[in-house]
């Protein structure tokens, strides 16, 4: 691994979508990191993911069904003008969205574990190649990967799961650090457990 990988792999930092703007990639940047993006450790080649990409006004037609939607899961929304107007601009939050979809595919050597680990993968591919590009990003849930009601929109087949939506714009402004791990408080060396057999 060069420096420079290493020295981003250690300042990538999530910026959360509210605080992202235009530009998002262009076609070819966009492109760049979508092929960084399926290059990800995949177990026998099953590709157990798909990857949507929201943009232009795509992220508005979206948002009106996520309004919609919305109110159905939480009756207490119809009476907030505000909470269904978020949900309306929620893809617009960002130049660019992506739908991570994880495809767990009944193949028998494969554990679907191993698929999902897979589909991580991408999302996190996704956030490096945004920030080498020098955009910023944020991988999110949110209540929209779990919704019943959603899964037609998104197209979600059986066995398929929203891994993650990542979101990519530019910073409206540089965020602040986060506290991390402490690398011996998450990290020891094996040793020898004190009652197994032991084959010398
Ligand atoms: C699978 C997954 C789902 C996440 N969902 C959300 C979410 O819905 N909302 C949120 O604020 N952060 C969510 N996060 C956390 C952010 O992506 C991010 O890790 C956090 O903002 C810290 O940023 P960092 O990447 O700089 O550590 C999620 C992370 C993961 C791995």
């Amino acid at each position: 691994m060069s420096e420079t990988a290493l020295e981003l792999l250690h300042r990538r930092r999530s910026v959360v979508a509210k605080m992202l703007m235009e530009p998002g990639p262009d076609a070819q940047q966009l492109e760049m990191i979508l092929t960084a993006a399926v290059r990800v450790p995949d177990h026998k080649m099953l590709s157990p993911w798909r990857l949507t990409v929201f943009e232009g006004d795509g992220r508005r037609a979206f948002g009106a069904i996520l309004a919609g939607v919305s109110c159905l899961e939480n009756e207490e929304l119809i009476f907030s003008a505000d909470a269904i107007q978020a949900e309306r601009v929620r893809f617009e939050r960002a130049p660019i969205v992506i739908a991570v979809i994880s495809k767990m595919k009944d193949t028998k050597p494969v554990p679907q574990w191993e698929q999902i680990l897979s589909a991580g993968a991408v999302c996190q591919n996704i956030l490096i190649a945004a920030s080498a590009l020098g955009y910023s990003a944020q991988w999110v849930t949110e209540w929209l990967a779990y919704s019943q009601r959603l899964r037609p929109v998104l197209q979600l087949g059986e066995g398929e799961r929203v891994a993650g939506f990542v979101y990519i714009g530019t910073a409206k402004e540089a965020p602040k650090e986060r506290g991390r791990p402490v690398l011996d408080q998450v990290v020891g060396q094996w040793q020898i457990p004190g009652q197994v057999p032991v084959v010398d």
